[in-house]
């Protein structure tokens, strides 16, 4: 497909974590019924698409990216029956619905490994990845060492839990049983897929020792797996088998990968996929203990890194995806925004504003148009996440630290921050379930949910509803280039698209300040229009502007003739 006209330019994607959207049974669990009684709910913000995060047969040791069966429902989710409709009354709404597919590794219950692991001999043993000792010091993301022993198969390498063994993509035995569960899901229509750690795919056969960084008691892997040796020749032969197949969109999850790196896996002319989601923005608040730190991400940094993805995938003919949050990470507002009032509102807004008008795909974590918070829990207990505990172990029992200081950095950083229920009215649960909820509900859903948001034109909800709406009105938010203004503003994010006739001017305010700020006399314009703003902007361009605390304003800016 050409990349000028493909529809996923033009999307906005919405993320649910089905688990924590809307339970439609009353177990406490989200479902995909749920999904479907709030598809007028997406249909009215406007968005394009949904991703769902894993949907099939889990133990749920981690939320679902530990599959036993990839053509099975999980059945706290629902049933096939119900994803057909699902997926049916989407489409009759104009929603595509792209799906999680997690291909580093599968669940220990997958019946490939329980087989795998009965030895050598075994027809699936080589679908996994087996040492006869341990042949390095990586550790796995959820704590420990990234090898574990089976007494009749020896040692299997586990990026992730040790439920969660990686699959052998040597094996070209494994790689067409990925392209068959591609097809299955591709077959029944769906949109698209993101694909989970797609990056970490190939790992180097010599498999070296790797750093220990960020105090970890542990080598890090990242060095003998991220964009390996295959991975590239991997994609290229899925969408040469697959995925070209279809007019579908494709983003590959893609941890430490540079810019640079990314480029060859979403240039239009590689024919592997059409973007990635990099996480250099998100590594700009880690210390020295990595992720779990104390630390506020400084703005420059943060221009440093949003302009250089967005020249480079220029550069590259590939393409961005935009996200301030998801399932892994806080939320949104609490991290790069403000989170108490009277900032809340108009600091979501704000980072809506900065992210949407940028080049490339938007990405909506659910909540995240509510202006929802971090979870703020005050006990362990209340954390369910195999991360969070794991963090918690470590760094009370190894690290030293007292508990407090630990419940503190689960606070802002856990990724039960985003696991939340949706809050959707002031009633019991905030409206998520008649049951007991699997995770603790937020204790401010009396404040925000989104009963209130629907009932208030000036709610986060109804600003991202206009951004949406521009996306799709505006060939100049999907095309313009981009150019950062001011690079050394520690308070203003300022940044130019500029089209062939005409020119976006987006500006936010990063702090609670009221900032007189300058547009520098290169930006010009004979006639202009206010498109957006979360305040009182004035509705024509000027020059030096009275931007409120987290104000932001997008102006439309038309060139002398
Ligand atoms: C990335 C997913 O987003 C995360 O939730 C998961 O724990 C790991 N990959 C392992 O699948």
């Amino acid at each position: 497909m050409n990349n000028q006209t493909a529809w996923w330019k033009k999307s906005v994607v919405y993320q649910i974590y089905p688990k924590s959207f809307y339970d439609s049974d009353g177990d406490g669990f989200g479902d995909l019924n749920g999904i479907r009684e709030k598809l007028s709910y997406l249909e009215k913000l406007g968005v394009d698409v949904i991703w769902l995060n894993p949907i099939y047969e889990s133990p749920q040791v981690d939320n679902g990216y530990d599959i036993s069966n990839y053509k099975k429902i999980e059945p706290q989710l629902g049933t096939m029956e119900d994803f057909d409709m699902l997926l049916k009354e989407a489409h009759e709404k104009g929603i595509r619905i792209i799906l999680d597919l997690v291909v580093n590794h599968t669940s220990d219950k997958h019946p490939w490994f329980t087989e795998a692991k009965k030895g050598k001999e075994n027809l699936y043993h080589d679908y996994y990845i087996w040492k006869d000792t341990i042949p390095n010091n990586w550790g796995s993301s959820f704590g420990g060492p990234a090898w574990e022993y089976v007494e009749t198969a020896q040692y299997y390498l586990h990026l992730f839990a040790k439920e969660q063994p990686d699959l052998n993509w040597e094996n070209p035995k494994v790689r067409k049983e990925v392209q068959e569960i591609l097809r299955f899901w591709l077959e029944k229509g769906i949109d698209g897929f993101r694909m989970d750690v797609i990056t970490l795919i190939s790992k180097d056969p010599a498999y070296p020792d790797g750093p220990v960084i960020q105090n970890k008691a542990y080598g890090s892997y990242y060095a003998g797996c991220a964009s390996g040796p295959h991975v590239h020749e991997y994609l290229q032969e899925m969408n040469r088998e697959v995925l070209s197949k279809y007019d579908i969109m494709t983003v590959g999850e893609a941890p430490h990968t540079s810019a640079d790196e990314a480029a060859p896996y979403t240039a239009s002319d590689r024919h592997e996929l059409n973007m990635v989601f990099h996480f250099d923005h998100m590594h700009l608040d880690y210390d020295e203990n990595g992720k779990y730190a104390k630390n506020r991400v400084k703005l420059t940094d943060l221009k440093e890194v949003m302009t250089k993805w967005q020249d480079t995938m220029h550069e590259c003919d590939g393409w961005n995806s935009l996200y301030w949050s998801n399932h892994d990470q806080a939320r949104a507002v609490s991290r790069f925004g403000n989170e108490s009032e009277p900032y809340r509102v108009k600091s979501a807004k704000m980072l809506g504003t900065i992210l949407h008008m940028m080049q490339g795909t938007p990405y909506i974590y659910e909540g995240e148009e509510l202006g929802m918070t971090n979870a703020h829990f005050e006990s362990i207990d209340e954390y369910k996440d195999v991360e969070a505990l794991d963090i918690f172990r470590d760094f009370t029992e190894r690290k030293g630290f007292s508990e407090k200081d630990t419940l503190e950095l689960l606070g802002l950083k856990s990724r039960d921050n985003a696991r939340t229920p949706m809050q959707w009215d002031n009633t019991v649960n905030a409206g998520f379930t008649e049951g007991t909820p699997w995770i603790g509900v937020n204790k401010n859903c009396k404040e925000i949910n989104v009963e209130q948001c629907l009932a208030d034109q000036d709610s986060i909800f109804y600003y991202y509803q206009k951004l949406i709406q521009l996306r799709h009105e505006m060939p100049i938010i999907t095309d313009g280039v981009y150019e950062l203004l001011d690079k050394e503003n520690e308070s203003v994010y300022a940044y130019l698209r500029k089209g062939e006739k005409e020119t976006l001017l987006v500006v936010g305010n990063f702090t609670d300040k009221t900032i007189n700020y300058h547009i520098e006399e290169k930006v010009q314009a004979k006639k202009s229009r206010l498109l957006i703003s979360n305040y009182n902007a004035a509705e024509t361009f000027e020059r030096d502007l009275s931007l409120e605390p987290y104000g932001a304003c997008v102006y439309l800016l038309e060139a002398e003739k």
